[in-house]
């Protein structure tokens, strides 16, 4: 633990522009950053307030949504001195960038890690594999895939020449993603003024060398209100990107991270064997009890059983609710589970999910979320008469895509239900629409 004025020092030392850079890869908004500033600096809220002519609540929205994109949780009043330390965190592991050869951009520094054993052993032998050059790693929000593929990363760094990772969360346009992956990778080549003649030139620089690109947050150039994996406007260039380094014969590798597959990815990963997309799930008992015990949390097996189950495995969930249970609780998940109750850690994480859905894909998870058991595809078709069935296949397919849906065999009958945690999230607050 780095002391308070240690904290100051440390903190004065980053340069506003790298503040600000490390900000926004975790989305922070220009506000946000502003406001977040004069509170490193010592402002009081009330004099933020006052700076920007808006209320202390308001002050308080924007830090809170500030911690929230850090992770900070709970209400403990030390959490400016954590965010502090993150930031240096970040800081540091921005400048070992440059030090340790790679270009880690935005990745998050390494942390603790459980489980996985699995499908990290997957992901080595298919990007090890020569004949491989595209891969998914697919899941819903917090299930883990950008921690997976950091960790991946750092196992198998020493077989590439260069480890190159960007987050496409501010939606870099195509153009802008190639020259600066060029400026990177061949930095002694001058950058080429047109798209597809960058695109020719990082090919070839994919061929000379072997390179490992990580995309992170892919899902942010794909469409919201709309099915799965379509691109947004101005976006749609970013599929043939993908077709290339999936299809033509070179020695580098991309790993994409996304809540949904990208259409192309899809089509690719049927029509080549270049191709691979990795649906990460939940974690499984062990790995969960180490996540709740490093929030100083203590549990029975069958306590940490039955919150793996509500949360089926989810990190990020398990850790929110293990803050709240440590707050509440003491850290006593018995007390917690007796309660026989499903708590939602983080509202805006599922409104998150829930506003990227089509219509027709909001009103089937609004039905099946007030029905006590599974339904078949001709129950949801009954509890929504005015759209046509295939229309409903079409977007039940959209929903597994995103990992929204579970499914199970009932007398030969397929049936699709909610996990339980995005069940209550509707039941709560969209019950009558
Ligand atoms: N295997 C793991 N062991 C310990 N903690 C984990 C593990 N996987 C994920 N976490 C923690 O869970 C949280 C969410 O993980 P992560 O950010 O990787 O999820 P994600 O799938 O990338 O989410 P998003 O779709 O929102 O980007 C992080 O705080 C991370 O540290
Ligand atoms: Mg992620």
């Amino acid at each position: 633990m780095v002391c308070e004025v240690a904290l100051e020092k440390l903190i004065f030392q980053i340069p506003k522009e790298d503040l600000y850079a490390i900000t926004q890869a975790r989305g922070v908004t220009d506000s946000e950053f502003e406001a977040l500033y004069r509170a490193l600096v010592g402002e009081s809220n009330q004099e933020i307030a006052k700076a920007f002519d808006i209320s202390e609540i308001a002050v308080r929205k924007r830090l809170g949504e500030v911690y929230r994109k850090f992770e900070i949780l709970g209400r403990s009043p030390g959490k400016l001195g954590e965010l502090k330390q993150l930031l240096i965190q970040e800081y540091e592991s921005h400048k070992q960038t440059s030090t340790d050869g790679h270009d880690w951009g935005e990745a998050p520094s390494i942390s603790e890690f459980y489980g996985r054993t699995e499908e990290l052993a997957t992901l080595k032998q298919w990007i090890l594999d020569d004949d491989c050059r595209l891969f998914a790693v697919l899941g819903m929000g917090g299930i883990g895939k950008t921690t997976l593929v950091r960790h991946l990363a750092e196992q198998i760094k020493d077989r590439f020449e260069f480890i190159l990772w960007r987050s496409l969360a501010n939606l870099p346009s195509l153009d802008y993603l190639l020259s600066e992956l060029l400026t990177k990778l061949e930095p002694s080549q001058s950058v080429p003024t047109d798209e597809t003649t960058k695109l020719d030139a990082l090919i070839n620089a994919l061929k000379q060398h072997r390179y490992l690109i990580i995309l992170d947050e892919t899902e942010a150039i794909l469409k919201e209100k709309d099915r799965y994996g379509r691109y947004r406007d101005d976006y749609q260039n970013y599929g043939n990107f993908f077709k290339e380094i999936g299809q033509t014969q070179h020695q580098s590798k991309l790993i994409l991270t996304s809540q949904e597959p990208p259409l192309d990815l899809i089509r690719l990963e049927n029509s080549t064997t270049t191709v691979h997309s990795l649906n990460l799930t939940g974690l499984e008992l062990d790995a969960a009890t180490q996540i709740l015990q490093q929030q100083n949390c203590t549990a029975k097996p069958k306590d940490c059983q039955e919150l793996l189950e509500m949360y089926r495995g989810n990190p990020l969930y398990l850790k929110l609710v293990a803050v709240m249970i440590q707050d509440i609780f003491q850290g006593d998940v018995s007390q917690f589970a007796k309660l026989g109750t499903i708590v939602i850690p983080e509202n805006e994480l599922i409104t998150d999910l829930y506003d990227r859905l089509s219509l027709i894909e909001q009103k089937i998870l609004n039905c099946l979320a007030n029905q006590k058991e599974l339904l078949s595809i001709s129950q949801i078709k009954d509890c929504l008469p005015d759209i046509s069935i295939s229309e409903i296949i079409e977007s039940m397919d959209s929903l597994k895509k995103r990992s929204l849906l579970e499914q199970t065999e009932k007398s030969k009958t397929t049936c699709f239900g909610l996990q339980p945690v995005i069940k209550k999230y509707i039941k709560r607050h969209h019950q009558n629409s």
